[in-house]
């Protein structure tokens, strides 16, 4: 009798215990992901829950090398473009799988800007515009890795100190990349940066996202929703014309649930500077709400699987990208060839160019100022 009880009482202590700590469902495993030409030890790290979610980032260039997860019948897949072997990271940096991009994301016109007064050249590295940070930007880089875990939570934190000067940029920069995974199916990137010089800094992700599995086909059919009223139109070279741009009437307008296939292809003047000949996506789109998280920026959504992707940011803006410069001529994760328009990107951002743009949310980053950016991909199911 007494036995029974005690048995009982254990009980419910454990299922409190279990019910008080869904933490303890997220796991982080680490393991070897090879090694750089210069003899330095790649890791990668796994962080898993207990929905069958599992997203793998590996320490070069804070790449998200992959996102398992189930879709509505249950069947897991990846939906993320990546490699296999750190040596096709290296031959491809160009397509920027997964990775932590900066110090900043997108273009700057001709790698020109002044800050108080002094006039700034970073590298060129597309066409006569910086892209993506110069040629070695926070994509090539490796990071110090430690896991980290909270309340509901577990992940990776990713540091990188960039010294004054490194691709051009002012300041000595020290970033913080934060990795977390909970059992709400969200995966959490917080980034935070100082200086010790004023200086620009604009980071993001560079996934690239098929939610029927990276490559099981194009991303035609599968539908977005982008909350945003409004583009920054762009020039033949994809710098901002500096004004923003309703997106009424064009084929930049996704409001409402669209299929992205619907104007991939158009021949409007815009989509074929972003891909000239086939006419792609490659926009910054300004959110009408702004640096909230509580409230979805973007919802994709594939409904042959079911699997639905939602995006909140505190970023005022979004690089939505289809994948135009895929060519079918990359081969991927277990030798999967990724197919032209074979995945979308959501870059969450401040608007490319704004070092140039008076009329832009500001990237400047004073000394004793953080810099702070979060982006939450959420993954769910739903009946097609
Ligand atoms: C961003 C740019 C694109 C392209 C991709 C990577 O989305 O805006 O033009 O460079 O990155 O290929």
């Amino acid at each position: 009798m007494k036995a029974s009880h005690t048995l009982v009482s254990l009980l419910g202590i454990g299922f409190v215990l279990m019910s008080g700590s869904a933490f303890a469902a997220v796991h982080v495993d680490r393991s070897a992901f090879g090694v750089l030409p210069d003899g330095r030890p790649v890791e990668k790290y796994t962080l898993h829950n207990s929905n069958g979610m599992r997203v793998g980032i590996i320490t070069y260039g804070g790449i998200v090398q992959s996102i398992e997860v189930p879709d509505a019948r249950g069947v897991v897949d990846d939906v993320v473009l990546g490699f296999d072997d750190i040596q096709e990271y290296l031959d491809n940096g160009n397509v920027y799988f997964g990775a932590i991009i900066g110090r900043f994301g997108n273009r700057i016109k001709q790698g020109r800007f002044e800050l108080e007064g002094k006039a700034y050249q970073v590298p060129v590295n597309n066409g006569p515009n910086s892209l993506h940070g110069g040629p070695e930007g926070f994509n090539t880089k490796l990071w110090q890795a430690k896991p980290i875990e909270g309340k509901d939570w577990k992940g990776v934190s990713l540091n990188y100190v960039s010294v004054d000067g490194e691709m051009g940029f002012p300041g000595t920069l020290t970033t913080t990349v934060r990795y977390t995974l909970n059992e709400q199916n969200e995966l959490q990137i917080e980034y935070t940066a100082h200086t010790d010089k004023p200086t620009v800094v604009n980071l993001t992700n560079h996934s690239y996202f098929n939610l029927a599995g990276a490559g099981n086909g194009t991303i035609k059919d599968q539908k977005i929703t982008i909350h945003a009223s409004h583009v920054t139109p762009v020039d033949a070279e994809l710098i901002p014309t500096g004004t923003l741009a309703p997106v009424a009437d064009t084929p930049m307008d996704f409001l409402h649930p669209t299929a992205i296939g619907k104007y991939l292809g158009s021949k409007s003047e815009q989509l074929m500077f972003a891909e000239p000949k086939a006419g792609g996506f490659d926009f910054n789109w300004v959110f009408d709400r702004s640096g909230q998280l509580d409230a979805v920026a973007v919802t994709a959504f594939d409904p042959a699987s079911g699997r639905r992707l939602e995006m909140y940011t505190t970023e005022p803006g979004v690089q939505f990208y289809t994948g135009n410069f895929l060519d079918g001529s990359i081969k991927g994760k277990q030798g999967k060839v990724y197919p032209h328009w074979g995945a979308f990107t959501l870059e969450a951002q401040h608007f490319p160019d704004a070092p140039n743009q008076p009329s832009f949310p500001s990237t400047r980053l004073n000394p004793g100022e953080t810099y702070k950016q979060t982006t939450i991909y959420k993954f769910s199911t739903l009946k097609g």
